[in-house]
């Protein structure tokens, strides 16, 4: 996809890591002085997508094929991209995804055991190849991350804490294979500390100034 004006920052991490709230300062911030950045978020974000979400959160669809999951998270995300992410980014607006691709890669990859060189082939094809800026990995041990969720658990997050460990791994992995993109942050620190050292990354990357 041809270079956009606005930027582009992902939100990555395992369930609960504290990633919504860190992509909700991050979006106070940007928008203090103008209205210039947008949020999504995947599973969803569109019409389309988020009809797609309620097919792939119902926790009474537990038999759904790991190919099916992996073909329904790059359909949503082809319609997000293609309806709003890339019309935003073109007006010189920028766009926080919390999750993009590398959550694909993380979850059905090391998590559901997909083959990870199709996973990026397929997130390529949906995204007609448009990658984040900068990615950051909020990075917690499933141990925390299970202390802080409640019960109110969807699908995915029910196939429980085996899955997490994979997925935690999973995204270390991928960090390694995309270390120019993706930024590992320690999750287990406080929240002022994690919104301070992304802000300071993000002026390290002058992407915001
Ligand atoms: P959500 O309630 O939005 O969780 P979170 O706040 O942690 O983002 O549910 C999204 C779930 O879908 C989450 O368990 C991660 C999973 N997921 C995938 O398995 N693959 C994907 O490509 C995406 C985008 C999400």
């Amino acid at each position: 996809m041809s270079t956009s004006k606005g930027k582009f920052i992902s939100f990555e991490g395992i369930d609960a890591c504290g990633k919504s709230t860190q992509v909700k300062l991050l979006l106070a911030e940007m928008n203090k002085n103008s209205n210039c950045t947008v949020l999504v978020r995947e599973p969803g974000g569109s019409t389309i997508s988020e009809e797609i979400r309620q097919i792939l959160l119902n926790d009474k669809l537990d038999d759904m094929s790991f190919r099916t999951e992996a073909l329904l998270m790059t359909g949503s995300r082809a319609q997000l991209t293609n309806e709003k992410i890339y019309p935003t980014l073109s007006v010189g607006k920028n766009v926080i995804a919390d999750r993009y691709s590398d959550s694909t890669l993380a979850y059905q990859g090391g998590g559901r055991g997909l083959d990870i060189k199709w996973l990026i082939e397929l997130n390529r094809f949906a995204t007609n190849n448009l990658n984040p800026d900068v990615t950051f990995l909020l990075d917690l041990h499933p141990n925390e991350a299970l202390n802080r969720r409640g019960n109110d658990n969807d699908r995915i997050e029910k196939a429980g804490f085996e899955l997490q460990m994979k997925v935690r791994n999973s995204y270390l992995e991928i960090a390694k294979l995309f270390d120019d993109r993706i930024v590992i942050i320690d999750g287990h620190q406080n929240q002022n500390a994690i919104h301070t050292e992304i802000l300071n990354e993000l002026n390290r990357r002058k992407i915001i100034s």
